[in-house]
Parts: C-alpha cells; structure tokens; sequence
C-alpha cells in the first residue's frame, strides 16, 4: 500500500470530464475522512452514555463542500485548480460541527477528539479565550486523517468546529445578519451582535455555575 497525496490532476481545456471525474473521486475521499470523524463522536457520545458520565454533546452536523463551492473559494483565494493545490489549501472541504452544553465540554470533546493517535493536528484556534473583535467564540481544529482506500492510503484534512449552544445560537444569527448585508453589516448591528455576544458568554457562565453546583 502506498500513500498519497491527491490525484494529480489539474482542469485541462482538452478534457474538462476527466477533470469532473477526478474530483468526484478527491472529494468522496474527504467523505470518507467525515464519515470517520463522525464515527470517533459517535463512539465517544456512545461510550461516554454507557459510562454513566453525562453527555458533553448536543448536537453534530457536517458538510461536504460541493463542487461549485470549492470552485468558488480556489477562485476566491487565488488557488490553482489543481487537486494537489487544492488539497494543500483548502482545508474546510469537510466540515464538523459539534455542539456542546457547556465550554468545558466543548475542551474536552477537542481534546478527546486531537489526541488520537490516527488524528494529527494542523491547527487549532480558541476563539472561545480569544474571541473575533466581533465576538465570535468557537474552538476551531483543521486535523488530518489517513483514509484506507483499497489500493493505498490518503490523508485529508477535516474542520472542526466545536462550541456551545449560546455560541451556536449567536453565530447562525451573525452569518444569516453578514449575508443579508452582503458582509456590510451596519455599525449599529455590529455593536448590537457584539453586545449580544457577552450576553451569549455570561449565558454560558451561569449555566457552568448551575451545573457545578448540582453536579459538583
Ligand atoms: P475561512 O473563513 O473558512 O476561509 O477560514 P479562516 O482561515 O478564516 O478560518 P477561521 O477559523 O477564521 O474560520 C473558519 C470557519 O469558522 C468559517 O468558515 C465559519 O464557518 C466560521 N467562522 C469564523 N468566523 C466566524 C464569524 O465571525 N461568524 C460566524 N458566524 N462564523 C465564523
Ligand atoms: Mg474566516
């Protein structure tokens, strides 16, 4: 078995199919990594139930870029269309998105999650103890994951995106107000979201306090 990097191949004029076909191919890779950071949560979330410990998850989506969009942010970032280009990139191809009940909870699930041994960090960002000036919280980790196809091995990047419900609740509310704006957000909205974000932070606040004092 050998490992590799993504197909080399690059959207020619002569055959722009072949093209189509390779990426099909590139991003039903990066499907399979999903489905296996989906599976590590689920056996997280099931054994984690079984233990009797309480559940740090809510909820968990994900996401595939589709062609178009992946199109689009190459264009948008100036990389060539090309699948070794795009893989090196573009690391938000696949997506997950975990949301916890508390900001413990959100740490633990990262930690749980980065320190597996088939797992290998890229980055993580804290937006949660460092906020966005706009007052975006999140734990953001780009991970690597080998994918076992039936004649090599191909590693592919996953975004994870883990937070509370409050910071859930906040940003859909913030990108919904960003695209109606069309990224112009009126100062008086700016200052209203930003407000909106302490309010979501001591949210989270109180309840961890609630919780500690129940659960100990
Ligand atoms: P892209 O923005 O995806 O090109 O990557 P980046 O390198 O800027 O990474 P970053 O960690 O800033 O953001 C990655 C993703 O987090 C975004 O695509 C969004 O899904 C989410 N995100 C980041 N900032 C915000 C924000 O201010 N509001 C909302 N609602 N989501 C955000
Ligand atoms: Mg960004």
């Amino acid at each position: 078995m050998t490992t590799t990097s993504a197909p080399p191949h690059e959207e020619s004029a002569e055959d722009p199919s072949a093209f189509e076909r390779a990426l099909g191919q590139f991003l039903l890779h990066y499907k399979f990594g999903l489905d296996e950071i989906l599976t590590k949560i689920n056996i997280l979330r099931e054994e984690l139930a079984f233990r009797g410990t309480g559940n740090p998850i809510e909820h968990v989506s994900s996401r595939l870029k589709s062609p178009e969009s992946l199109r689009a942010k190459a264009a948008r970032i100036g990389c060539p269309l090309e699948l070794d280009a795009i893989a090196g990139q573009i690391t938000d191809i696949a997506g997950v998105r975990i949301v916890c009940s508390f900001i413990a909870d959100a740490y633990q699930v990262l930690d749980m999650l980065t320190t597996q041994p088939d797992v290998t960090v890229r980055t993580i960002k804290d937006y949660v103890a460092q906020p966005k000036p706009n007052g975006y919280r999140s734990l953001h980790a780009i991970v690597e994951i080998p994918v076992f196809l039936s004649d090599a091995v191909r590693t592919v990047t996953v975004e994870l995106q883990i937070r509370t419900a409050a910071m859930d609740f906040w940003a859909s509310v913030e990108h919904k107000i960003y695209y109606k704006y069309d990224k112009d957000v009126p100062a008086e909205l700016v200052e209203e979201l930003s407000a909106a974000a302490r309010v979501a932070h001591e949210l989270d606040t109180r309840m961890a306090e609630l919780h500690r004092i129940v659960h100990g």
